[in-house]
């Protein structure tokens, strides 16, 4: 999956009305764990990771999350208007939404299909059931992901919680049109990343939407903020790695999201805090970093990737998302190439699909491999971890997903507009 949220093309909108947010870029610092406080309890931490059954432990202000689709997606409840739906963690969006009890389904190109087809795992979210929902008139929701998929239909405000973290009034869409590939657990999103990048329009028809009319709002957790209802501004998500086994459409307990601290799991002592340097520009849509860029993605610098044999492979535009909602890596086409190279046997590029595929028991460089489901023949074939993500130019941006979030703690300043990354202990 890639939930990156496309934006509307920000080409034409230098006359629109976007949140301005200034950033100054700051030179990389260690800090100490200590830094980032735990949002849960030290019993908690005590009885460790693995001995936290899902629902068994209350952890406050933590989220526990699951895999799903071959743990490609990392899911969580999300409790709105006091019903309960599973939803995506994306940090590389910003909307939360669920999907509307009565909705239509498409197919990714547009073609009416059955409701079975968007393999959600309900019947959608009933607004007119909910005590607390109010709708939010003469407004659309409208969007698109980086992978095709899309939604959109009416947006309202409701009490939203998760992990035990309740905010009022929460902006949140609720689609009753989509093209989506669900997984059949998941109803919705919960959009992690900034307000800028929200999708709600200042128009009854959703097809109309456009940065004119385009009317950003606070997502879940600014809200949290906002609301004093977290003790700091920063969320960590801790993404385990699932079991390479197919068949699997839920895997319960795998990793946790800490709203205010760092997640009960085992920490290395080595981390390093960096500036969201990479804002974007209202007038080409580019990554940039001067100081009228507004921030929509979790976007950091990365000069350089390590590995066996990398000596030389280092990056010119070092613009790089950390999503969630990504699964693997799409890294400068270079980087791609020299990592690939290092598995034994070699990855191979597929012309067809543009991935690097390898073989299931090949040595592993770094990174990882992850099961990509069966061939024609119904041999499980693997896929690598890290893909070519397109040329290093200053356009393009790039993609840290769960492969690399698996092997450490991110944490996600939202006051300082840092992100902090802790190694995990192995596991
Ligand atoms: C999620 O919600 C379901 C249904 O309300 C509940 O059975 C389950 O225990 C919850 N999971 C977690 C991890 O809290
Ligand atoms: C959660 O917070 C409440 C209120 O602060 C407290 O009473 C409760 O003991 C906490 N629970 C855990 C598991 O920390
Ligand atoms: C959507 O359905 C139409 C009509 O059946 C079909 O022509 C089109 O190829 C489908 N699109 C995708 C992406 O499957
Ligand atoms: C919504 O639009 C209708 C028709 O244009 C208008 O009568 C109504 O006042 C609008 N409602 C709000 C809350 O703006
Ligand atoms: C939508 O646009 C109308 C007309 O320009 C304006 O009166 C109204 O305040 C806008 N609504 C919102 C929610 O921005
Ligand atoms: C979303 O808006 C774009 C225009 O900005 C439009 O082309 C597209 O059809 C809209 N999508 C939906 C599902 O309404
Ligand atoms: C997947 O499910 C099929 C059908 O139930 C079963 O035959 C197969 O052994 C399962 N594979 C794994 C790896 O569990
Ligand atoms: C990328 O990072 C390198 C090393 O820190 C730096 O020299 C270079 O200027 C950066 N590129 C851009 C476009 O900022
Ligand atoms: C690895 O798998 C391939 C095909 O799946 C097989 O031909 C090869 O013998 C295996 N190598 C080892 C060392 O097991």
């Amino acid at each position: 999956m890639v939930l990156t949220a496309v934006i509307l093309s920000l080409v034409c909108a230098a006359t629109a009305e976007f949140n301005v947010v200034r950033h100054v870029s700051k030179a990389p610092r260690s800090v100490e764990p200590a830094v980032v406080p735990a949002a849960h309890t030290p019993a908690a931490i005590e009885k460790g990771q693995s001995g936290i059954p899902a629902g068994t432990v209350s952890l406050n202000n933590t989220a526990i999350l699951e895999g799903s689709d071959l743990d490609q997606e990392y899911l969580t409840n999300v409790t709105i208007g006091g019903q309960t739906f599973k939803a995506i963690i994306d940090t590389g969006s910003s909307d939360t939404w669920l999907i509307k009890k009565g909705f239509n389904c498409f197919n990714l190109t547009g073609a009416p299909e059955s409701t079975e087809t968007c393999g959600f795992g309900s019947d959608g979210f009933d607004t007119s059931a909910s005590p607390t929902f109010k709708a939010f008139p003469n407004v659309s929701f409208n969007i698109s992901y980086g992978d095709g998929e899309f939604l959109s239909g009416p947006v309202g405000f409701d009490t939203v919680s998760v992990g035990g973290l309740s905010v009022t009034q929460q902006e949140i869409g609720t689609p009753d049109l989509a093209a989506w590939e669900g997984d059949t657990v998941n109803s919705g999103l919960l959009g992690l990343a900034f307000s800028s990048l929200t999708s709600v329009f200042n128009t009854t028809d959703p097809t109309k939407a456009s940065n004119e009319n385009h009317i950003p709002y606070d997502p879940f957790f600014f809200t949290a903020v906002k609301q004093g209802v977290v003790t700091n501004p920063f969320f960590s998500l801790a993404l385990n790695r699932g079991a390479l086994t197919v068949n699997t459409t839920e895997d319960p307990n795998l990793g946790f999201l800490a709203f205010g601290g760092t997640p009960p799991v085992t920490l290395d002592t080595t981390a390093v805090t960096v500036p969201i340097h990479w804002g974007y520009s209202a007038t080409t849509g580019d990554p940039s970093t001067k100081s009228n860029a507004v921030f929509l993605y979790y976007t950091v610098d990365v000069a350089g990737y390590t590995f066996p044999g990398s000596t030389s492979v280092t990056t010119k535009n070092n613009n790089t998302i950390v999503d969630s909602g990504t699964t693997l890596n799409y890294l400068p086409t270079k980087v791609a190439k020299a990592y690939n190279a290092q598995f034994v046997p070699k990855a191979k590029l597929d012309k067809d699909s543009g991935l690097y595929f390898v073989e299931c028991n090949a040595t592993v460089p770094a990174f990882s491999i992850l099961e990509a489901g069966t061939d024609d023949d119904g041999n499980i074939v693997c896929i690598s971890g890290t893909q070519d993500g397109g040329e290093d130019t200053p356009e393009n941006v790039f993609i840290l997903g769960d492969v690399f979030l698996h092997n450490v703690v991110s944490t996600f300043n939202i006051k300082t507009d840092e992100l902090t990354i802790t190694r995990r202990k192995k596991y």
